[in-house]
């Protein structure tokens, strides 16, 4: 059995982008900027901010993060956003969700600049990606085909199940693996809270991705032998004996899983690493695209 390590995957994705910043450097030209807006302070987004800004500085990105307080009414996000959208100097933006109530998410996600939608939500985006055509990846999704890219795991012609229909994970994980792509070329389906046989359908699979937000749901009798098996849950589980009081558990029971399938990520350690390759990947295009634009 294979573990699918983020660490040793994403580390790879940003040596690449490292060394392409440090030519920029050489050349006289200004590094790849992001910058991140964090409204309010839930932990787990803090957590994620904070790890993508820290990703950026070791490979040699600027950032920016904009923090905001929790009552903070749409129109002044918009206008932040806004803002942005027109420094010539910002390559990309992102808006960590979710937001609080008064704010719709469709309208923050619809203001961003396409060409600066890191994130890959806007949904001229969307299209883009659905119609198979260059464009920002879903950073979760794309660093999942990053790891099976590495890892060289064989994908063509596999039946592979999407668990949880997400705009940022199963959705677009549905569709990547559809494509007509390296990392793609399975027959997908995509399962999520009404499918009513889904344990059948898992027991047909040769890859799961797990993406539905339930820790521990993909239990080993759900699991073919020899099944790549893809873990995106990262729920905080509440945990007295841990030093932060909780655990992060995966959508997959892994100790049981890990000795049916042929290949497993860990969580943490697997897709989270990835999902900030993804983002570093689609900040180096936009500013590439933007550059040459
Ligand atoms: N919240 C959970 N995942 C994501 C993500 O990939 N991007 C943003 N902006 N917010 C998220």
């Amino acid at each position: 059995m294979l573990v699918l390590d983020g660490k040793i995957a994403a580390a790879a994705v940003k040596e690449l982008l490292k060394t392409k910043t440090e030519q920029l450097a050489a050349q006289g030209k200004r590094k790849p900027h992001l910058a991140a807006i964090l409204v309010g302070n839930n932990g787990a987004s803090e957590t994620y901010v904070a790890s993508k800004v820290k990703n950026c500085e070791e490979t040699g990105f600027a950032s920016t993060l904009i923090r905001l307080a929790d009552t903070i009414d749409e129109a002044s996000l918009l206008s932040t956003i806004h803002e942005l959208n027109s420094n010539p100097n910002i390559d990309g933006i992102l808006v960590q969700l979710p937001l609080p109530k008064q704010i719709s998410e469709q309208k923050v996600i619809e203001a961003i600049d396409p060409l600066k939608d890191v994130d890959g939500f806007h949904p001229i985006n969307v299209g883009k990606l659905v119609q198979g055509l260059s464009t920002f990846i879903p950073a979760t999704p794309y660093g999942i085909i990053l790891m099976l890219e590495h890892y060289q795991i064989e994908t063509k012609g596999k039946h592979a199940i999407v668990i949880g229909r997400s705009n940022i994970v199963g959705r677009p994980m549905s569709i990547l693996l559809s494509s007509n792509l390296k990392q793609g070329n399975c027959t997908v389906t995509i399962c999520h809270s009404h499918t009513p046989n889904l344990k059948e359908l898992c027991l047909q699979a040769d890859i799961i991705v797990a993406a539905l937000g339930k820790p521990g749901f993909v239990t080993a009798d759900m699991v073919k032998p020899s099944a790549v098996v893809i873990d995106v849950g990262i729920t905080r589980v509440e945990d007295s004996t841990a030093k932060k009081g909780f655990r992060i558990k995966g959508d997959v029971a892994y100790e049981e899983v890990a000795t049916k399938a042929s290949a497993i990520t860990p969580v943490p350690g697997g897709v989270g690493l990835m999902t900030i390759a993804g983002l570093l990947k689609n900040t180096m295009h936009a500013y590439e695209q933007r550059a040459n634009g």
